[in-house]
């Protein structure tokens, strides 16, 4: 029967068939893989199979250098790593550069007879190569790299069916590079562009926190010149706040920077809510934020990392006394080890409380609905603290409306050490 097809002439039904299975299938790859480099060791199977050789390869073109360079090699023989490690091929050297600088597929029965033959491949990697079959990949006239394929097996060339199927992979596997490399790019592009945005707003904030302190120390030195200690008075407390701020600031970045394992210490809960609330008693009281205590129900000790829940709570309380009314606010920190024995400690208060929509977005970093007053850590810095210790942080509405934030510590991550009383 005459074929329309010239060079499928030779070929029998079966192995059009195991043409067109593998073509699917990297269709399939093509369509289903995202990671590039699992993508391609796919694909230079389905090659290497379909053309039935020994070896395949995939080349790639390094612009700035203008040379080749081997980024997969499947074979079953010999060090292919070295290949990867060691070979980098000119333009015009060996046969895969010849085809990259020809942009044409060139089929080799017997290396040997062929005088651009580069040898120092197999001389590393152990292989004996006769016939090779090199497919330039090119993406809309830009060269992308090679495919090689290396000993049919059985002998002999790699025939015209086999190039022509490599040709049609060629083109695939390009533009699955081309796509993957854009995609790269993009995403390269949108992180640059959300660090730049991060940056902006935590030093604006920082900047604001520094500007009032810079005020603070002018009237601070105008009262020691003065020797006006009211006027000492008065600032310091200022100048605290706002060193606090900023220390604040550089502990939220920092616990946020990377991922932790917590260092956990047999801690007294009372004395670690005593501590975090201590801590901000000063600030409330000047808010004049009427504060409620209860750890009645917290007698005992746990196992977690006492810096990283003070700073949970620091942030809480933050929040809790941002929140609060100007008038009649009141915050709330309950804790209690429940009968099973998992920790809970809410913190609550009677401002407007969380709308359900923005619930899972104020987790998110730098999300923050306080403009240049807020740098949006506060809660990613918490939430992943707690998911470090292995526990979760709940937010609901307190007993006024307001917002109740609750760390749930089971027992099984914080390992609690019975106090013999
Ligand atoms: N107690 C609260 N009541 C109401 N809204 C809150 C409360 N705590 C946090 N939020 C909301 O979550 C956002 C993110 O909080 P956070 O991560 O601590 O950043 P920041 O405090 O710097 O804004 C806040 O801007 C606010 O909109
Ligand atoms: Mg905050």
């Amino acid at each position: 029967m005459h074929s329309e097809t010239p060079w499928l002439g030779g070929v029998s039904s079966d192995e059009l068939r195991r043409i067109v299975d593998a073509l699917y299938r990297v269709h399939r790859f093509l369509a289903a893989i995202t990671d590039l480099d699992t993508l391609l060791e796919r694909v230079m199977e389905e090659n290497k199979a379909v053309a039935s050789a020994e070896a395949c390869s995939l080349l790639l073109y390094d612009p700035q250098r203008n040379d080749l360079y081997f980024h997969v090699a499947l074979g079953e023989r010999g060090d292919q790593q070295a290949l990867k490690r060691q070979i980098r091929l000119k333009l015009g050297q060996g046969i895969g550069g010849l085809a990259a600088e020809k942009r044409q597929s060139i089929n080799v029965e017997d290396v040997r007879s062929f005088e651009s033959w580069y040898r120092t491949a197999d001389d590393l990697t152990q292989f004996d190569t006769k016939s090779l079959l090199a497919v330039p990949l090119e993406d809309h006239g830009t060269l992308i790299g090679v495919l090689e394929l290396v000993n049919k097996q059985g002998g002999g060339a790699f025939t015209e069916a086999d190039l022509r199927i490599m040709e049609i992979f060629a083109t695939m596997v390009s533009t699955a590079i081309v796509n993957a490399r854009l995609i790269e790019k993009n995403m390269r592009a949108e992180r640059l562009a959300a660090i730049g945005e991060a940056v902006a707003g935590l030093s604006h904030y920082a900047k604001n926190i520094l500007t009032g302190m810079s005020g603070t120390v002018d009237l601070i030195d105008q009262g020691l010149r003065a020797g006006n200690i009211e006027m000492l008075q008065r600032m310091w407390p200022l100048y605290r706040r706002n060193s606090f701020r900023l220390s604040t600031l550089v502990e939220d970045m920092l616990a946020f920077s990377k991922p932790r394992e917590p260092v956990r210490t047999r801690c007294d809960v009372q004395q670690l809510i005593r501590d975090a609330v201590e801590t901000f008693e000063e600030l409330l009281i000047q808010k004049k934020v009427e504060l409620v205590v209860d750890t009645s129900q917290a007698q005992g000790y746990v196992s977690i990392d006492p810096n990283g829940i003070h700073r949970c709570l620091l942030n809480l309380l933050s929040n809790a006394a941002d929140a609060v009314p100007k008038e009649g606010g009141k915050v709330w920190v309950i804790a209690r080890i429940l009968p099973d024995e998992t920790l809970q400690i809410e913190v609550a208060d009677n401002g407007p409380g969380v709308p359900e929509e923005l619930r899972e977005r104020i987790l998110e970093p730098f999300f923050s609905t306080k403009g240049s007053q807020g740098t949006g850590l506060g809660l990613a810095v918490t939430s992943k603290i707690i998911r470090e210790h292995g526990g979760t942080l709940n937010i609901e509405k307190s007993q006024t409306g307001g917002a109740l934030f609750r760390i749930v510590l089971p027992p099984e991550v914080h390992k609690p050490v019975k106090e013999v009383l």
